[in-house]
């Protein structure tokens, strides 16, 4: 049986959440508007209408949510600063009710022994910087470097492990190339002009962290996927080789002075020709103390003309009838374990898995939510963790996605992914089965 024990005494335990998808109190308090809050607000971009105003009003419940984050029996809470509440402009007017809501939160779990890891950017980028054209413009490197050192002066004190971005590829993929995440923009030039911007920003922010906070734990965060060709037809194996390039090798490789993976898809030469300053590989290159995994599911992918330069495209998990999620996302342990391969294999120092989880069509019935599912989900994707570390591989911490149900982006309050389930009408927490089994593993 799967124990938490065989991780080992130091292993860090966590609980990650966002501040867009909890905190709600999203119009108030001084707070400025995100791309969220403004994006959610247009016809058709989230699911039902749902808009992130109240989401789970951590704003108000912190200190008891932070006390089930201790009775489920994690040592870490991972939350992110929004970046609108402190700086309502983005740059500039300090918003000091913003400033003290974090020491509140921060002292909150130091009060309770939890540790806290914080994110500072969670998608969330203020809808004023946005105006100018966000992550695609150019002073967005001035403008996060001064969110980041507000951050580091203010609760650098307090907190000690900080993750820059989150997922890098997950918001300039979405929204900025696809449309459908905040912003909403589209195409290549958009896309590509952000990843640069955003692979300095995560290495400037690294920097800062540094030279700003004594004894600081400093991480990033990149999503991954196990990518597989759908049959072993040359075109598929090379459009998966494109999609690997994409999903997984983008940000990491130039975070480790590697540049962008352009020998193995010339697509990406030609966007950083015409980009000149991605050849200041220097400036994208931070020595981080840990990277974060965040993995889900794998990818299967096939070749299809019909989708311009990227020439793929995903099977879904459904039409190959695996094992899936509520999102549709095929439930794999093996490509977890695969891909902490592929990622152990890049001179990474420390790795942490810092999200992983899954969303199910969950039921409260009479006080409980008999979540047999998610456990199942878990147990399945500890195990091919442990069988990595087992390998020799160092992985220091798991953060599970998510505390409790929240604000799932385009997804709106569908996709519920807690280890608490929330209603969010009364906002009545309740723990559902698989909060009892992290309870039972991590304290038996
Ligand atoms: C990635 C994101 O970081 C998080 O915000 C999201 O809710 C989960 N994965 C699940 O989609």
């Amino acid at each position: 049986m799967l124990k938490a024990a065989d991780f080992g005494s130091d292993f860090l335990w966590g609980v990650a959440t966002a501040a867009t998808q909890i905190e709600g109190a999203s119009n108030s308090y001084g707070k400025g508007m995100s791309i969220w809050d403004i994006f959610s607000k247009r016809t058709g971009k989230v699911k039902n209408g749902h808009q992130p105003v109240n989401a789970c009003d951590f704003y108000h419940q912190y200190k008891s949510d932070i006390a089930l984050v201790k009775t489920l029996g994690f040592k870490v809470f991972r939350f992110s600063i929004s970046w609108s509440r402190i700086l309502p402009l983005g740059k500039g007017l300090v918003n000091e009710e913003g400033i003290s809501f974090y020491h509140h939160v921060i002292d909150e779990c130091l009060v309770q022994g939890i540790i806290p890891y914080v994110t500072l950017y969670h998608w969330d980028l203020p809808e004023e910087l946005s105006k100018n054209g966000g992550w695609t413009s150019y002073s967005i490197n001035s403008e996060f470097n001064e969110f980041v050192m507000l951050c580091a002066r203010t609760y650098g004190d307090k907190v000690k492990n900080w993750i820059v971005i989150n997922e890098p590829f997950g918001f300039t993929s979405l929204g900025y190339m696809l449309g459908v995440h905040a912003p909403g923009e589209t195409g290549l030039t958009n896309f590509f002009s952000a990843v640069k911007h955003t692979a300095i920003a995560q290495a400037d922010g690294g920097r800062i962290l540094r030279a700003e906070v004594g004894k600081a734990n400093i991480g990033t965060t990149f999503s991954c996927s196990e990518i597989i060709p759908y049959t072993q037809s040359d075109a598929d194996i090379l459009a998966a080789k494109r999609i690997d390039c994409l999903m997984n090798r983008l940000f990491v490789e130039p975070t480790l002075g590697m540049g962008f993976p352009t020998a193995d898809w010339d697509v990406l030469e030609k966007f950083t020709v015409s980009h000149s300053t991605w050849r200041h590989n220097e400036r994208m290159t931070f020595d981080f103390d840990f990277i974060g995994l965040q993995n889900y599911f794998p990818l299967v992918v096939k070749f299809n003309a019909f989708i311009p330069v990227i020439q793929a495209w995903e099977v879904k998990a459904k039409s190959r009838r695996k094992p899936h999620t509520a999102m549709g996302w095929e439930i794999n342990a093996d490509s977890f374990h695969n891909i902490i391969k592929q990622f152990a294999a890049y001179p990474i120092k420390n790795i942490m898995i810092t999200e992983n989880g899954a969303a199910f069509k969950d039921v409260l019935k009479d006080g409980k939510v008999m979540d047999e599912d998610r456990i199942a989900y878990f147990k399945l994707y500890l195990s091919a963790l442990l069988k990595a570390k087992n390998e020799g591989i160092n992985i220091t911490g798991y953060m599970a996605w998510t505390l409790m149900d929240n604000f799932e982006w385009a997804e709106g309050y569908h996709a519920r992914f807690g280890l608490v389930h929330n209603d969010f009408k009364t906002q009545q927490r309740t723990i559902k089965d698989s909060g009892f089994w992290w309870k039972d593993f991590l304290t038996k």
